[in-house]
């Protein structure tokens, strides 16, 4: 009855897979919710649950235990979660899109074979009906940002020394999400700063080869997130551990990173989607002058407006994720997609919390929390500038001299 979308593009697969998540979020994760965000810990039945249902490697192929459904079943997965706790959705996200991503695209066959069955099923009941018990499930990182390096990305200082074997890796890693609960982290190192980002490369690090999480951040939002500092103090990784071509780790990290927006996109449409929801059929209950607050044309003006823009990023989120399924040109509607879409679920989640009144404004009702969470979406994956600056020089491409 309160489902938002009017699209019928989903197919039967992606249908399925939507309802699938949307019974779990509810069943496992809602009861969870309020205890996780106040307490900063992500709830370990949580992270095995997403294992056993098969939303951890939801692209990866069979043969390495994942789901092998479409981009667009992990863009509904993460919608649908984000409706019930942007932490948990991140999570599934970052494995996703970031870490399994980057082992399907880059990594040679003895890499897939060692680490994907690591990242992603136990035992799969998804709709693609794959059968493959697994131990251990370990959680990626994808370690990118550093103190002095965010926006400007590959600036990073973290530096790779060839040694006999294989690298020793030494710098600091900051913002990295999973990082507490995570045993397998993709580093981006330069191996020769004089390259400039030339020489960054990207390397698979297993946690105990020394790395050290130095700080756990307590944050606004997304609080059942970890969101951590790691140390790697001359960490040593043979040779087999680089991730694609030498050199060509700035190439890997943007790469994913433009598929990855489309991710935090679905994060933002679901954030927004759950805060409307905990909020809208309050105000049919609640009684002032006589009548529902609901019924003042005041209030549905302010659900039309936010119903439209919520549809809006939606479209924007699933047509970037249909152009990169069919292999075309998606960078541009990637950037406008995250940039609209966090622009909304900080409008949306805030009217929420309004027109709910004081109650809207307590812990209790869980709608503070969606507004809290949404801050991080004009933030992590490229800033809102970041985003615009993208989309400005497709503009400048098309209409520039
Ligand atoms: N797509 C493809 N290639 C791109 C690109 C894009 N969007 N932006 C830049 N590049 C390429 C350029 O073509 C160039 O490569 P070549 O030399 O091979 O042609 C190279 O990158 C450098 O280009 P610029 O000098 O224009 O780029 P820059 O150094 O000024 O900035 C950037 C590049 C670091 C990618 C920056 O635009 C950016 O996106 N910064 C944000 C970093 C980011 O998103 N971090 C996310 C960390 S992970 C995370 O946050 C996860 C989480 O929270 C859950
Ligand atoms: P800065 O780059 O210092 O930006 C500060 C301000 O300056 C922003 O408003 C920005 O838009 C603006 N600005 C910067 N450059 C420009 C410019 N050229 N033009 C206009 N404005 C500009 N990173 C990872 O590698 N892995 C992770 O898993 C990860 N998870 C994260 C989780 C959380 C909760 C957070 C907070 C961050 C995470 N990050 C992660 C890091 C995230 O990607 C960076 O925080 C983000 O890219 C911004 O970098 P910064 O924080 O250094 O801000």
């Amino acid at each position: 009855k309160r489902s938002l979308s009017s699209l019928t593009t989903l197919n039967d697969d992606e249908l399925l897979l939507q309802d699938s998540v949307r019974k779990l979020a509810h069943a496992e994760i809602l009861p969870r919710v309020r205890h996780m965000d106040e307490a900063e810990q992500m709830d370990t039945h949580i992270i095995h649950q997403l294992f056993q249902q098969g939303l951890m490697g939801i692209e990866v192929s069979s043969q390495y235990g994942g789901s092998e459904c479409s981009f667009m079943s992990v863009i509904l997965a993460i919608e649908e979660l984000a409706k019930v706790d942007p932490s948990v959705s991140v999570m599934c996200d970052v494995q996703n899109t970031l870490v399994c991503t980057v082992f399907n695209k880059y990594a040679n066959d003895a890499q897939k074979e060692t680490y994907l069955p690591q990242l992603t099923a136990d035992k799969v009941v998804n709709p693609c009906q794959v059968y493959r018990p697994i131990t251990p499930l370990k959680l990626g990182s994808f370690c990118l940002s550093e103190p002095a390096s965010g926006s400007d990305a590959f600036a990073l200082q973290t530096k790779a020394t060839k040694t006999d074997g294989g690298y020793i890796l030494n710098g600091t890693k900051m913002w990295i999400t999973n990082a507490a609960e995570a045993e397998i982290f993709l580093v981006f190192a330069n191996l020769d700063p004089s390259l400039g980002y030339k020489g960054i490369t990207c390397f698979i690090v297993d946690k105990e080869q020394g790395v050290e999480i130095a700080k756990k951040e307590q944050k606004l939002g997304i609080r059942a997130s970890s969101t951590c500092v790691l140390n790697l103090d001359d960490v040593f990784v043979r040779d087999d551990q680089v991730m694609g071509e030498i050199g060509k780790g700035y190439k890997i990290a943007i790469d994913i990173l433009n598929e990855g927006r489309i991710g935090i996109a679905a994060q933002m449409i679901g954030l927004a989607q759950g805060a409307f929801a905990a909020s809208v059929p309050y105000t049919y209950q609640r009684k002032q002058f006589g009548k529902a607050v609901g019924e003042f044309q005041g209030m549905q003006f302010s659900f039309a407006d936010a119903h439209t823009q919520i549809e809006a990023a939606k479209l924007l989120t699933y047509n970037a994720a249909r152009l990169k399924e069919e292999g075309k040109p998606f960078t541009k509607e990637a950037a406008m997609a995250k940039y609209y879409s966090s622009k909304i679920a900080q409008a949306v989640s805030g009217s929420a919390i309004e027109w709910a009144g004081g109650t809207g404004f307590t812990r209790e009702t869980g709608i503070e929390k969606f507004w809290r969470d949404s801050k991080i979406g004009a933030i992590y994956e490229g800033t809102t500038n970041i985003q615009l600056g993208t989309i400005a020089k497709f503009v400048q491409k098309e209409y520039g001299d």
